[in-house]
């Protein structure tokens, strides 16, 4: 994101928020478009993704180009007055590619050459595929830059494709060569000392490919980073060609929430616009959480400007193995609830449901029933709601709170033999998060290097790789008047994935008042007692999973394990306070500690009733009940949902799914909502 780059504020400047979906025409014969047009029309349509799969229809053959059936598309929906966001093809490379040119094909870790067939099938360091995906990208944008249907650009597909093969290999140690220029530097970094890996050139280089044994931690570290970076490149190459000819128009391409192989937070720069693919798991109990906790994302790698919903399902997907559909309500309850986490569209995969393909059997706009359908009725409805917000285009949302997330010390975690594969980082990440959102307090995602200032309480629920430097901005920040806390095995390894010997957390021991010498997982859930007089209910609380022995360099000890030792620490440091929890407190107790960061760092939480989610975006406040019952929420004063135009005096009261979205008389209790 660029401030001198066109943003999403070109696409929703005279639309409002953006509604509408992958769209497809390709699988349909023309006299269905037409029909697809009005539809649209009908249901507020105004931005549909178009192309995403279309290679093989745009080139059928290497160098043979057809693209009239497009020109018609495009402009049947410059008629329509439906923005067009156009995408360049490269997710699917036709057949003809891998057959001609097989080593565009990727390669699995265990030697394995993926075939055409399906989709993704490409290398993103085969030289043939960056030139083929260079032509076709040229000839959509020497043909449609200035269309006036194109809105936006949109690159490829979900990037994550990884490849194991000779080129990836070649394209590696070029990677490497770059980053430490001198083999002896490599070996350092690798530690190849162990297990006899030292290298004596680059050529003995490669990929972590299948092994007998533990393949090096540091090597599988830096392949995950040159694997990220190798994507970025291919994105950014055909960005540059859609930027030459398309000046004005903004260029993005689809996350995919927290997607471990890409690190977004490197990408996010290279973007005129964030938009992410979102499809929660609705047997899952947290996805709600999940939902606001990946949006936040968004809006965080956005810098805090507008994102976009690209995809989400209307109803059921079809590639978990039991697919539930979405209950009447929920469409329109997962689309607000981006929108109030700042989403400025929101929009599907995809507009008309295939008859064929593998997807045959996945929801859409348009169910194959057709559009007189509940289904169809419902989208139809959202989109006339959508234009009623119109305005909340282009507003921001503001948050206090920080959650600390990176890539690198993600990567770096989740590596094998390690003290125990049930520390979870996204899962602690949600465990820290649930009860922020339970009280209604908005969170920012941010990295250690991210400027922590503006923030008045920083978490980091698992950081366990941390350079010298980022503690240090850390143990400033604290000094300086901020609230950190600390979750387990954090501050452990170094960017080089080199534990830091010495007593534990190495760089993070100053701040925190706090140091340990062992890590010791547990098979069985452990007790933990609060310490007299630190306030807490109850004598204490379970952790599982995980315990340090630690000892106090300073900080109070708030709860200890059976054996005395602390599990919970709270350390005034210059003008700040460092909490460090030592274990995986359970849900209760990290809620009561949630309250005590909030409270050190004087941030309100609100008492919503349970399910119940809210969150201010400009001047509105978002009501969402995630429940199956009614909810009521109280406020003082008066207020009017902007949806119904519906009067509120003192509380709304919420049907199950319902969302209520106010604004609040200026003088007559802005306050947060209490419970009824
Ligand atoms: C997304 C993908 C779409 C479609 C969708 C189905 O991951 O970008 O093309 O496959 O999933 O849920």
């Amino acid at each position: 994101m660029s401030a001198d780059r066109p943003g999403l504020h070109t696409v929703t400047r005279g639309r409002g928020l953006l509604f509408g979906g992958d769209y497809n025409p390709e699988q349909w014969p023309e006299h269905v478009w037409a029909e697809d047009a009005a539809l649209m029309r009908a249901a507020g349509v105004n931005l549909v993704t178009v192309g995403v799969f279309s290679w093989g229809r745009l080139e059928p053959s290497p160098g043979e180009r057809d693209f009239a059936w497009l020109d018609r598309v495009l402009d049947l929906m410059h008629d329509a007055g439906v923005a067009v966001d156009l995408a360049t093809p490269t997710a699917s490379p036709p057949p003809w590619m891998g057959h001609r040119w097989p080593e565009t094909l990727p390669v699995d870790e265990n030697g394995t050459t993926l075939y055409y067939g399906a989709r993704n099938q490409w290398c993103p360091s085969s030289p043939v595929y960056r030139e083929k995906s260079l032509e076709i990208t040229t000839a959509l944008a020497e043909r449609y830059a200035g269309h006036p249907a194109v809105a936006m650009w949109h690159v490829g597909n979900e990037y994550g494709q990884v490849c194991y093969c000779d080129l990836t290999a070649a394209n590696f140690r070029r990677w490497l060569q770059a980053k430490y220029h001198d083999i002896s530097a490599l070996n350092d970094a690798w530690g190849t000392t162990f297990w006899s890996q030292h290298y004596s050139g680059w050529d003995e280089i490669i990929p972590p490919r299948t092994a007998p044994y533990i393949v090096n931690p540091s090597q599988k570290l830096d392949w995950a980073r040159f694997c990220s970076d190798a994507l970025l490149a291919q994105f950014t190459a055909e960005r540059d060609v859609l930027r030459a000819y398309s000046p004005g128009t903004p260029v993005t391409t689809n996350y995919m929430g927290f997607f471990k192989p890409v690190d977004y937070w490197s990408w996010a720069p290279e973007q005129d616009v964030i938009s992410n693919d979102w499809y929660p798991d609705p047997t899952d109990p947290r996805f709600p959480v999940r939902a606001a906790l990946t949006h936040d994302l968004m809006r965080s790698l956005a810098g805090g400007t507008p994102w976009m919903l690209m995809e989400q399902s209307t109803g059921a997907v079809n590639w978990r193995p039991h697919n539930l559909p979405k209950p009447a309500g929920q469409l329109r309850l997962e689309s607000l609830q981006a929108v109030a986490r700042g989403a400025d569209g929101s929009c599907y995969f995809q507009w008309r449901q295939s008859s064929f393909g593998a997807e045959r059997f996945h929801s859409s706009m348009v169910p194959l029933a057709g559009p007189d359908t509940a289904a169809h009725a419902e989208v139809r409805e959202h989109g006339r709601e959508l234009r009623k917000l119109k305005d909340v285009a282009g507003t921001a949302v503001s948050a206090q709170v920080a959650l600390l997330h990176d890539w690198h010390s993600w990567w770096a975690a989740e590596e094998r033999a390690r003290p125990s594969d049930r520390l979870s980082v996204i899962e602690q990440l949600t465990d820290y998060y649930h009860p922020l959102w339970r009280r209604g307090v908005t969170a920012d995602l941010a990295r250690p290097s991210s400027a922590l200032t503006p923030y008045r309480l920083v978490i980091a629920p698992d950081l366990f790789l941390l350079s010298e430097t980022d503690a240090a901005a850390l143990t400033e920040y604290v000094r300086n008047g901020g609230v950190l806390v600390v979750g387990p095995f954090s501050g452990v390894a170094d960017p080089r994935g080199h534990l830091y010997t010495g007593r534990f957390p190495a760089p993070l021991r100053e701040v925190l008042g706090v140091s340990g010498e062992a890590w010791r997982p547990v098979d069985q859930p452990v007790q933990c007692s609060w310490r007299d007089e630190t306030g807490f209910n109850g004598p204490g609380f379970t952790a599982r999973d995980w315990t340090e022995t630690l000892r106090s360099d300073g900080a109070d000890v708030i709860a200890t394990f059976d054996d005395g030792g602390p599990a919970v620490t709270r350390h005034r440091f210059g003008a700040g306070i460092a909490w460090y929890v030592g274990t995986i407190p359970d849900a209760a107790a990290l809620a009561e500690l949630t309250e005590r960061f909030l409270a050190d760092a004087g941030v309100p939480g609100t008492d919503l009733p349970e399910g119940v989610e809210a969150v201010r975006r400009g001047d509105l406040l978002f009501l969402l009940n995630h429940g199956d019952g009614t909810a009521s929420v109280a406020f003082e004063g008066d207020a009017v949902d902007v949806l119904t135009g519906a009067p509120l005096h003192n509380g709304a009261t919420l049907a199950p799914r319902g969302v209520a979205i106010l604004r609040q008389h200026a003088g007559t209790g802005t306050t947060a909502p209490a419970t009824r």
